[in-house]
């Protein structure tokens, strides 16, 4: 390695930060996937969750730290003792554990939501960096609301957890308010006038309110920053966060003035960025950089013409070094496994022999159904499976009367907990009466905010997509189930929702008892 291409560390809050957006939940079983795939691109750590907020989230960055090969497996702790406690005991299992703290030191969170001076909230860094240092070698410390702190008391903070014992400082933008020049700035600041600076690795961790996330996460690194705080598409608390994606591949396709590497395998984005989408349920903007639908496509003649003549006329990097693929004809029923397994390969999916077995009987159920099954089918149908591991609820059978003499009605059997129920309901339209007899089954408050459904690809015998995202006070789900019938997907989609809203109602009650 030269100094002309030194290495950042990629840092993926997405089972963290990204899981804070609204309506973004994972099940446990969807971390675990996610949290594979980041280990094998090449992620360097991994920031499994938050192990005080629920009995829920210990278990999944426990099971993280117990499965990941080479990735460091971060938790995050308030700085209070009890948090750290439990995070060190859900890290523990790590081969490499990081104990990721923070405090606020801004002065609108001292005063307002602290309610402490700066000189408690230093008394409060020095013990609890040092609590975390004692239960692990790795520890990052992080000042909340880096950008809105004077530079002098954040360079106070800085230095009190270097000397209690922080490898890694992280100066966030937690509200997404810095300009690049500005976010550059502090971390040439911090590494100027912090003794021990030069002894610690210094990170970027930028929101997207003013959609600036990724100019100054590379800002930062023109400062002296060598750790990239990002997740996969963006997700995050409110505008989101850094993309990985795009980092990843600003530093790849402009190194000549990004003079930076990441150890992350770009060949894999487009899958982390299909299974994130999968198992939160958030779609991805067709225009969305690197990972969009439409991010690499030509539509003007103008753009084709060029393209037809030479790709770097209008591509600045190939659609094959984000793992996108020429959509293909894949196979039909009479296809074996052995090329189904290739199939998914080639797609990027690396399945366990169950798995497999599940993801196989399911493509032959869809050949037996669909004439043409193409690379997105597929995609859909191993995310379905990924994104429904071990459901409360399951639909079990589902038929349907529509039709211009209404009214019409859908009679629908549900698994609850392994007790087997049939309802009829009618209603205004058979997804009324669906999500009706659901309702009247497995009865809840939640309101339905959104209900949308997308082709997988063209043709009339098309794989429908359908999301839902239910609301129940201040919580938000959403849940996307594709299958050859509209019907079908949508009862799926609304019972997926509903699965993901008890997972929910466990993580908030945890978090009101633990900040009571
Ligand atoms: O945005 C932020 O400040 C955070 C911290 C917890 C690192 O997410
Ligand atoms: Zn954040």
């Amino acid at each position: 390695m030269t100094a002309a291409n030194e290495r950042v560390v990629i840092f993926d809050t997405t089972l963290r930060d990204g899981e804070q957006c609204p309506g973004a939940t994972m099940t446990f079983d969807e971390k675990l996937e996610v949290a594979h795939l980041l280990d094998r691109m090449g992620v360097d750590i991994i920031e499994a969750g938050f192990p005080i907020a629920s009995n829920g989230d210990f278990e999944a960055v426990a099971e993280i730290a117990r499965r990941t090969e080479n990735a460091v497996v971060a938790g995050l702790a308030r700085a209070i003792p009890g948090d750290i406690a439990r995070c060190g005991e859900a890290v523990r299992f790590a081969k490499r554990p990081r104990i990721h703290t923070f405090v606020s030191t801004s002065p609108i969170h001292l005063k307002h939501q602290m309610r402490k001076t700066e000189e408690e909230v230093l008394e409060i860094i020095a013990t609890t960096v040092a609590q975390a240092r004692n239960l692990v070698d790795d520890v990052e410390w992080s000042a909340m609301d880096a950008t809105r702190t004077g530079h002098e008391y954040l360079a106070r903070a800085v230095e009190a957890a270097i000397r209690a014992g922080a490898t890694t400082i992280n100066l966030p933008d937690t509200v997404g308010y810095a300009t690049p020049d500005e976010y550059r700035a502090m971390f040439v600041a911090m590494r100027e006038r912090v003794p021990g600076a030069d002894k610690v690795i210094f990170s970027t961790h930028c929101h997207d309110d003013l959609g600036l996330a990724v100019a100054n996460s590379l800002a930062g690194l023109a400062g002296g920053a060598r750790q990239i705080e990002c997740t996969v598409n963006g997700i995050g608390e409110r505008a989101g966060n850094a993309a990985l994606e795009e980092i990843v591949m600003a530093l790849r396709t402009r190194r000549d003035a990004l003079p930076y590497e990441t150890g992350v395998e770009s060949t894999l984005l487009t899958r982390a960025s299909r299974l994130v989408s999968a198992a939160t349920s958030f779609p991805v903007q067709y225009n969305k950089a690197i990972v969009g639908k439409n991010a690499f496509a030509h539509e003007s003649g103008i753009h084709q013409d060029g393209m037809l003549k030479n790709n770097e006329t209008y591509e600045i990097m190939t659609p094959a070094t984000v793992g996108v693929t020429k959509t293909s004809l894949v196979m039909g029923k009479h296809s074996g496994r052995a090329a189904f397994k290739d199939k998914l390969k080639a797609l990027g999916y690396e399945l366990g022999e169950n798995a497999l077995q599940d993801a196989f009987a399911r493509f032959k159920e869809l050949a037996d159904r669909k004439k043409h099954v193409y690379d997105e089918d597929i995609e859909a149908l191993v995310d379905n499976q990924i994104a429904s591991g071990n459901d409360r609820i399951k639909v079990l059978s589902l038929i349907v009367i529509a039709g211009t003499m209404g009214p019409q009605s859908a009679t629908l059997t549900l698994d609850i907990e392994g007790v087997h129920t049939t309802v009829q309901s009618t209603g205004n339209g058979p997804v009324d009466a669906i999500f009706n007899a659901i309702r009247s089954v497995a009865p809840h408050e939640a309101s339905l905010a959104l209900y949308q459904v997308h082709a997988v690809t063209e043709g009339t015998d098309a794989q429908a997509e359908v999301s839902v995202r239910l609301e129940e006070g201040e919580k938000t789900v959403s849940a996307k189930v594709a299958d050859p019938d509209t019907l079908v997907a949508s009862a799926k989609a609304y019972v997926a929702a509903l699965n993901k809203l008890t997972v929910k109602r466990q993580q908030v009650n945890a978090q009101a008892a633990i900040s009571a």
